[in-house]
């Protein structure tokens, strides 16, 4: 009798590596390993074949990265989405699509059991876990690694005590989380939030000391809330992003440094780096300025904030969700344009703007000639739009 067939979400490291075997001991189950490429991954292949080694029966690896720009982060670019005002989601938005991955997979072999390796304390687990079940409440979701209580060192025990040697030896004390979208950096020192990330937890970023005393410009090209060229050539969505990405980065731009609340309930030091989704979402903001109404730009602020909660807590997929977005692309039809950034020592900073949908009037705003605003009209609006208030304070004057 063939064995039932459980999907891996495989990544390549030592967690995922090992529950390759420990799913077939512990279930007897056949594993087919999925690595989903969102980015930055190094020598795909040779994580390919590491599952193999593992014991995987099957190792895909799914190029996805296109996918991940165009359906997950540049709808939640749309919505200028921040966690907590700050970080770009970039881990968050990636679950959705990993989960996905694995559905279309476990379709494709018949599998009815899917499995990752994230812990009990993070919140990917739940992305990946409620995602799935969004997707085929009929997949059961296994998170193994949140039972088996090793350590490191005791993994790597464990698979070479299977005859399985894997090139993992490096003596990296962060748990690190990558894609195009930006880069996560945990464990080791950070854990304490008074110590400073040392200089080796960034990658993607220079030391703003260290940045050229020169600052750059670049021109970021909009077309209905999606970026579509630099400096006037148009891109492909990769190369666009990292092109963005390793400026600002090369500039020491897009390091954060905070303390997050997790979906799980505990409050954990995060530091980032997330120069380019940064930068692409200052640029957005500015087309936004330019071309959306004071009613709907500031109804949307809401909107974003709480599309920005149901990615980070897992909920991608949810019918709110959806609903949410559908306003946001409705928002975003005339948000084309373009904006000068200048990057400097770290800092990013919006320098020039211009759409031609652009709803500034320079008829209206100028202070100079050729002044078009209605001075007269302005004292019977401002009668008219105190006028509540006035009356209240008729009426209770003693309250002034
Ligand atoms: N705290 C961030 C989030 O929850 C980053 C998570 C990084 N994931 C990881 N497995 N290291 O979205």
């Amino acid at each position: 009798m063939s064995k039932e067939k459980c999907i891996l979400a495989y990544s390549g490291g030592l967690d995922t590596s090992a529950l390759v075997p420990y799913m077939k001991e512990k279930y007897g189950y056949e594993i087919i390993a999925v690595l989903v490429d969102v980015g930055r991954m190094k020598d795909v292949e040779g994580l390919r074949q590491r599952a193999l080694t593992a014991g995987a029966a099957d190792s895909l690896i799914l190029d996805a990265k296109e996918e991940f720009l165009v359906d997950f982060a540049f709808p939640a670019l749309k919505a200028n989405a921040l966690y907590e005002g700050r970080y770009p989601l970039h881990s968050a938005l990636s679950r959705p699509l990993i989960a996905k991955k694995m559905v279309e997979v476990a379709h494709r072999y018949g599998a009815k059991v899917a499995a990752h390796g994230c812990t009990a304390k993070g919140n990917d687990q739940v992305r990946i876990d409620v995602s799935v079940r969004c997707l085929d409440p009929s997949i059961t979701v296994l998170g193994p690694a949140r039972e088996w209580n090793m350590t490191r060192p005791e993994l790597l025990d464990y698979l070479s005590a299977r005859g399985i040697d894997l090139p993992i030896t490096k003596k990296n004390p962060y748990s690190i989380d990558e894609n195009l979208w930006g880069r996560a950096i945990e464990c080791g020192e950070l854990e304490d939030p008074w110590t400073a990330a040392p200089a080796e937890a960034f990658q993607f970023t220079v030391d703003p000391k260290a940045a050229p005393d020169e600052a750059a410009e670049l021109v970021i090209g909009f077309e209905a809330g999606i970026p579509v060229s630099l400096d006037g050539e148009r891109l492909d969505p990769i190369t666009l992003v990292e092109s963005v990405d390793m400026l600002g980065g090369a500039h020491g731009f897009g390091r954060l440094d905070m303390v997050e609340n997790r979906l799980v309930g505990i409050k954990s030091r995060e530091v980032y780096e997330e120069a380019g989704s940064l930068s692409l979402i200052m640029a957005h903001r500015e087309v936004e300025d330019l071309t959306l109404t004071r009613e709907l730009q500031h109804f949307k602020t809401m909107i974003d904030q709480r599309l920005s909660e149901l990615i980070y807590d897992g909920l991608w997929f949810s019918p709110l969700a959806r609903a949410l977005r559908a306003f946001i692309d409705e928002s975003q039809k005339y948000v084309s344009g373009e904006v000068r950034l200048r990057y400097f020592k770290g800092a990013c900073s919006p320098v020039g703007r211009r759409s031609p949908h652009s709803l500034y009037d320079s008829k209206l705003a100028t202070y100079g000639s050729g002044d078009t605003f209605s001075h007269e009209s302005a004292k019977g609006f401002i009668q008219l739009w105190g006028l509540p208030v006035e009356v209240w304070a008729r009426h209770h004057k003693d309250q002034m």
